[in-house]
């Protein structure tokens, strides 16, 4: 359900098949398969649009974890922003909420970045310069996004989050795993 009329047409089409059922059970009795089949449309519908929206959200994974506690908590935290984001998309909260979610996702995400850069750099890790190419140029992808939300608002705030959402998730399962045996190996818990 991407905002309130989405929301609107499905109370709509559920109060319809409410209708619905009682004529057809009136019309044919409760012998006929007929309006069994319209009960079970009327509940599943609605279940299954709340599973399909379920799956926007994000949950921890411990495979998610590099076994280094403070990058898990900045992980953690990370896949808790971009929740916040994924609400403001889905529940239209307006305009305070939505640009506050998005500006404290994509600070986070800095602050993240920096502390990885710096434990990368302090430890020598070789490949520090490819890694931070990746942070710089999400950064720089970002900021086209934040002009493109200053511009056309809660509609574009979808695409948005999915780019956030998909990269982060892609680039703490893959390239942040790089770091972790040099970086265990010198001791960072
Ligand atoms: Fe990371
Ligand atoms: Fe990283």
């Amino acid at each position: 359900m991407k905002n309130s009329s989405n929301m609107l047409l499905v109370v709509l089409l559920i109060g319809t098949l409410i209708v619905v059922d009682i004529v057809v059970f009136v019309a044919l009795g409760p012998a006929h398969v007929v309006p069994w089949l319209l009960v079970a449309a009327t509940i599943g519908i609605p279940v299954f649009l709340r599973k399909q929206e379920a799956k926007e959200f994000v949950q921890w994974k411990d495979e998610y974890s590099v076994g280094i506690e403070r990058i898990d908590s900045d992980h953690k935290k990370l896949i808790s922003l971009i929740n916040d984001l994924e609400t403001a998309v889905h529940y239209n909260a307006g305009d305070e909420f939505e640009r506050k979610a998005l500006e404290s996702l994509v600070a986070y995400t800095q602050t993240h970045f920096k502390l990885e850069e710096d434990l990368m750099q302090e430890h020598g890790y070789a490949d520090f310069e490819a890694h931070k190419g990746q942070h710089d140029q999400m950064i720089s992808n970002v900021e086209v996004y934040i002009r493109d939300y200053d511009k056309h608002g809660h509609k574009v705030l979808g695409k948005i989050a999915e780019y956030l959402k998909l990269w982060l998730i892609e680039h703490i399962n893959g390239t942040d795993r790089k770091y972790v045996p040099h970086l265990r190996a010198k001791g960072v818990k």
